[in-house]
C-alpha cells in the first residue's frame, strides 16, 4: 500500500518531529515524511531531518511581504513535493486563513496542553497557576482560530506537587512523542473521518496503549 506523503512545519528543536521520524522508519508505518519545512534558519530540527535523509527548505517569513506570500511559498512547496497531509510541529507561525482552508482536514498540529483548555503559548505555566491536577497533549486538525479544530487524540499525565514548568513541559512532552506517531498512524490508515467537526476513528484497537495514557517521566 502507498504510504501517505507527509510534510512536517518546524521552528525550532524538532523533538515531535524526531518522535514522528522515528515512527515512520517502522517499515509497516504507513506515512513517510517527503519534506520539513522551517521559517527559521537556525531550527535544531532541520538537523533531525537531513540525518534521517529527509529533504529540507527554510522559508523564512521575514523575507515576505505579508502572511500571505509566506503562505503562498509554503503551499507551493508542499505543491511541488505532492504532499498529502500536514503536520504542524512546533511551528511558532500562524497560518492564514486562505491555506487553512485550503487544507482542511490535511492540516494537524500539536498543541501540549488538554485543549480545549490552556490554548496558546506558556499553557505549563497556566496550568500550575489554575492548578488543576491533569493536563496532557491534544492533536488536533487545524482550523483557522488557533489551538482549535476537530480532535484526533489526546493523552493525560497528571500534575505532581512539585513540579514546575519545566518538569512539566517534560512529562507532557514524554506523552506528546506517543500521542503525535498514532494520530499519524490512524490517519494514514485511512481511519481518522471528520463529521459535523468531531473526529470518527474507525477500526478495532483505537483505544490508546497505556504507554500514552500514563507516559514515563
Ligand atoms: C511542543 O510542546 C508542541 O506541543 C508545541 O511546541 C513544542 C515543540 O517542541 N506546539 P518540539 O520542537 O517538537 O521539540
Amino acid at each position: 500500500m502507498a504510504r501517505l506523503k507527509v510534510a512536517v512545519l518546524i521552528s525550532g528543536r524538532g523533538s515531535n518531529l524526531q518522535a514522528l521520524i522515528d515512527a515512520c522508519a517502522r517499515p509497516e508505518f504507513p506515512a513517510e515524511i517527503r519534506l520539513v519545512i522551517s521559517n527559521d534558519p537556525a531550527a535544531a530540527g532541520l538537523a533531525r531531518a537531513s540525518e534521517a535523509g529527509i529533504v529540507t527548505r527554510v522559508i523564512p517569513h521575514k523575507e515576505f511581504p505579508d502572511r500571505a506570500a509566506f503562505d503562498g511559498a509554503i503551499d507551493q512547496a508542499l505543491a511541488e513535493a505532492g504532499i498529502e497531509l500536514v503536520c504542524l510541529a512546533g511551528f511558532m507561525r500562524i497560518l492564514g486563513e486562505a491555506f487553512v482552508t485550503r487544507w482542511r482536514d490535511r492540516l494537524i498540529n500539536i498543541h501540549p496542553s488538554l485543549l480545549p483548555a490552556f490554548k496558546g503559548l506558556h499553557s505549563h505555566e497556566r496550568v500550575l497557576a489554575a492548578g488543576v491536577r491533569f493536563t496532557g497533549c491534544t492533536v488536533h486538525f487545524v482550523r483557522p482560530a488557533m489551538d482549535d479544530g476537530p480532535i484526533i487524540v489526546q493523552a493525560a499525565v497528571p500534575v505532581l506537587p512539585g513540579d514546575d514548568a519545566e518538569t512539566l513541559a517534560a512529562r507532557v512532552l514524554a506523552a506528546e512523542h506517543q500521542a503525535y506517531p498514532l494520530a499519524l498512524r490512524w490517519i494514514a490508515e485511512g481511519r481518522v473521518r471528520v463529521r459535523e467537526d468531531r473526529v470518527e476513528v474507525s477500526g478495532a484497537g483505537t483505544m490508546l496503549p497505556a504507554a500514552v495514557l500514563n507516559p514515563p517521566g
